[in-house]
């Protein structure tokens, strides 16, 4: 088909993604072809730049800043603004009074008190900026915005949905969340069932619908005899995949534990994509 970034294939076989994303990521570099921005710093941003030495040094810039050991210095605000949006459920459960985006956390740290100790205070882990220039970490720091905050709320509230529509499951992640302590990093990565609702979640309501990559040379696809010119865009469905019940059986029902003890095709469970380009790794 031809599309905006030019002439494009829809691959969602998941052995052929296994090569696209993994073996022959040196001929997929590159997320979208033929977009661009202007003078605008969206390009400079991880996610738009094509797949060569800057993508390479950004990334291996940025990606000490998600280490477990950061995450865990985050985990007082986390859990303070967890704590506002958990009021914010009970407060409308009773009254069922009208909602707005703010109430569900939209603003939740501009909106704070300045003189606040927990929102006021220098942050205590120190941005590795390393060689970035000043326009590349503006960059990365409005992707991360675009990137992080409507991928996260969106599968948070597609959570609460599913859970409401299903409150079996609900009072499962009850138990297990009200058995396990104080939250911390650790505690968290024990949690099983969470873990279920929130890969499957995102199994059925990908928060990507499409993932991109582009052949920097003439491409021979797997067994299909299909070869891709140079400069072919491959586009990916994640919702068709994750629904395809060749991978799923009863591909639409919610079921947490289907990731208790996974036994999907591993890419055939893509939400995050894969590869070097993979999101959750940055
Ligand atoms: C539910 C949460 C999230 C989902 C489902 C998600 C999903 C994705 C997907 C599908 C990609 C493309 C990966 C690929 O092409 O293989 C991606 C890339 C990316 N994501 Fe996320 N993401 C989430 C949260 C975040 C957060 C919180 C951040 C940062 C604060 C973030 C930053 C990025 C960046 C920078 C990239 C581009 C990476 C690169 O091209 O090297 N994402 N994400």
């Amino acid at each position: 088909m031809y599309t905006i970034s030019g002439n494009t294939i829809m691959i969602n076989d998941p052995e052929l993604l296994r090569d696209i994303f993994i073996k022959d990521f040196h001929v997929f570099p590159d997320h979208i072809n033929n977009i661009y921005f202007g003078s605008s710093h969206m390009s400079k941003g991880l996610f738009f730049l094509k797949g060569g030495d800057d993508w390479k040094r950004i990334r291996n810039i940025i990606t000490p800043a998600f280490t477990s050991g950061k995450l865990r210095s985050m985990m007082g605000p986390i859990s303070d603004i967890t704590n506002r949006l958990v009021d914010m459920l009970v407060k409308y459960e009773r009254t069922d009074s009208e909602k707005s985006d703010k109430d569900f956390g939209y603003d939740s740290i501009s909106d704070d008190d300045p003189n606040d100790p927990t929102t006021g205070q220098t942050p205590t882990t120190k941005i590795p900026v390393g060689k970035l220039t000043t326009d590349e970490i503006v960059a990365q720091s409005t992707q991360f915005f675009l990137a992080g905050y409507d991928t996260s709320s969106a599968a948070l509230s597609n959570a609460i949905y599913y859970l409401s529509e299903h409150k079996d499951c609900q009072q499962k992640l009850f138990d297990e969340l009200d058995g396990c302590g104080d939250l911390s990093v650790e505690s968290v990565l024990q949690l099983k069932y969470l873990n279920g609702v929130v890969n499957e979640t995102l199994r059925l309501a990908p928060s990507f619908v499409q993932l991109f990559r582009t052949c920097v040379k003439d491409y021979k696809l797997g067994h299909t005899g299909i070869t891709l010119p140079a400069d072919t865009d491959v586009l990916i469905s994640p919702y068709a995949i994750q629904r395809d019940p060749e991978y799923w059986p009863n591909p639409d029902a919610f079921i947490p534990e289907r990731f208790i003890d996974p036994k999907h095709h591993p890419y055939a469970y893509v939400t995050f994509g894969a590869g070097p380009r993979l999101g959750t790794r940055v």
